[in-house]
């Protein structure tokens, strides 16, 4: 472990990490959209070791610091279930725990679905959040250590999150160039604004949204709250309409050229 840095805010609720891990010496090349397996040491209440849990890399493939063999990674602390009730999810509090300097066991990489276009060109929209904005920000990452050989394409990215102090990378993110990328922000907790999530931010930017979704050229990816798949589904669906399209019949055709890409967790 070469780094562990709170990413969220000190009044936020949700406790966010940046965390790097330095493989020295051993090769472990991983790709944009690729997650990696940790394994908690110790045993379950069966005397069976910990199964293993998947973190998507934040880094592009270069490294988090170009060059060295490390990786990043986005790890949210589980405090409770998927009802909200009191649970201390077991990997993600001993990987938001570790300090520098500590031996983690890691296996992989994984995925061979969620990779990002490789050519000079290609038009990248990103729709995530919580957690989901690891792959998104190793894919900008790997296109804005890029920007110098004017290689085109656009990157527009839809990010949700309770408020500002709950999203992981707000602050440089917000300092990207804005001829890199087009950011959206949906806030769902900000006292007394209305709550947005970031199927309502893409209705709201639909002639652009549609714009991109019909170049041929565009490649779409979805990662976070299992929940989002579907709201963004149908907000796709009503910007096709708005625009006289069928989305029933372009998104065969995107899935088909693997220009969509959904995970949810
Ligand atoms: P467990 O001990 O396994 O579970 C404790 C309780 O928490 C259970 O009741 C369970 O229902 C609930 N729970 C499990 N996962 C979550 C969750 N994500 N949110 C809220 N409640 C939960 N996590 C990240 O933080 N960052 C990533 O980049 C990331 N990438 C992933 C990529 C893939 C492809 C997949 C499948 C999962 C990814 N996850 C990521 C989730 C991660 O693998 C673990 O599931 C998560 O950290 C919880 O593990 P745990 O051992 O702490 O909880
Ligand atoms: P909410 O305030 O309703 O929970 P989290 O912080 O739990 O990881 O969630 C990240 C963001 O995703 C939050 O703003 C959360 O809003 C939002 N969210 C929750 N459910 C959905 C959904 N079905 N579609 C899109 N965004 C969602």
């Amino acid at each position: 472990v070469s780094g562990n840095l709170r990413l969220t805010g000190t009044d936020a609720s949700q406790d966010i990490r940046h965390i790097v891990l330095d493989f020295g010496n051993t090769a472990f090349p991983v790709l944009e959209g690729q997650s990696i397996g940790i394994i908690p040491p110790g045993a379950d209440a069966g005397g069976k070791p910990h199964a293993m849990r998947l973190y998507s890399v934040a880094s592009p493939r270069n490294g988090e610091r170009p060059g060295y063999n490390n990786v990043a990674l986005t790890v949210k602390r589980v405090t409770e279930d998927h009802e909200g009730k009191p649970a201390l999810g077991i990997c993600s509090n001993y990987v938001c725990d570790l300090q520098k300097g500590d031996q983690v066991q890691v296996c992989g990489p994984y995925g061979t679905n969620f990779l990002m276009p490789n050519h000079p060109g290609s038009s990248i929209m990103m729709i995530c959040t919580g957690t989901g904005s690891a792959p998104m920000r190793a894919m900008t990452e790997r296109r804005r250590r890029r920007m110098g050989l004017n290689e085109g394409g656009e990157l527009m990215l839809f990010f949700g999150a309770r408020a500002p102090a709950e999203l992981p990378y707000f602050g440089p993110l917000n300092k990207l160039p804005k001829d890199l990328i087009d950011i959206n922000f949906a806030f769902s907790r900000v006292p007394g604004q209305p709550k947005q999530y970031v199927q309502d931010k893409l209705r709201e930017r639909h002639e652009e949204v549609f714009r991109l979704l019909t170049v041929a050229d565009t490649y779409i990816y979805i990662c976070g709250l299992k929940g989002m798949e579907r709201g963004v589904d149908e907000a796709f669906r009503d910007i096709c309409r708005m625009h006289g399209q069928d989305w029933d019949k372009l998104l065969p055709t995107l899935k088909q050229q693997s220009r969509y890409h959904v995970e949810t967790y």
